[in-house]
């Protein structure tokens, strides 16, 4: 699978053991960045750079580290059609693709383990969105609202 992964300074040694046990276990891992820890720098930049990876469908998942999580999710879900969670527990990181068709996972360097963070980014990358009905119905509704309140263009459900 192609996967996009970025992390700011708070993030990015976890950012560095992921992508490096991603590509171990055969995934095409692009790194949008920081490429080198800089204190300074601030997680919407990577959020942005993994967004726009989903967006452009270069890649299918996206993996987003920060210190807690939170920021990067925040930042990530204001692209259109991108549909990202903080999953520090591997119930939700499988569920949140099966259910809601999460395309980014966002995980707190400064919360999870190493261990705990690749379970976590396995059971996400190899989960799938189950197009079940009701799912569907309200990812529809969610497109609707990224309709109404997002000005530019969307990337879809489907991707
Ligand atoms: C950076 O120090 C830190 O605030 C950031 O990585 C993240 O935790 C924000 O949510």
């Amino acid at each position: 699978m192609k996967i996009a992964i970025g992390a700011d300074h708070g993030g990015f040694a976890l950012k560095e053991v992921l992508k490096n046990f991603l590509k171990k276990k055969g995934h095409k891992v692009m790194d949008v960045g920081a490429h080198r820890l800089e204190p300074g720098d601030d997680y919407p930049e990577f959020s942005a750079l993994v967004a726009r990876q989903i967006m452009e469908k270069k890649a299918e998942r996206g993996i987003l580290v920060c210190g807690s999580g939170v920021g990067a999710s925040v930042a990530a879900n204001k692209f259109p059609g991108v549909r990202a969670a903080l999953c520090h527990d591997i119930f939700s990181a499988h569920q949140g693709v099966e259910d809601d068709n999460i395309n980014v996972l966002c995980l707190g360097q400064r919360v999870v383990g190493e261990e705990l963070a690749k379970e976590l980014a396995v059971r996400f990358v190899e989960a799938k969105f189950s197009g079940a009905e009701r799912h569907l119905r309200r990812l529809d509704e969610i497109e609707k609202i990224e309709s109404r309140y997002i000005k530019t263009e969307g990337a879809g459900r489907k991707q």
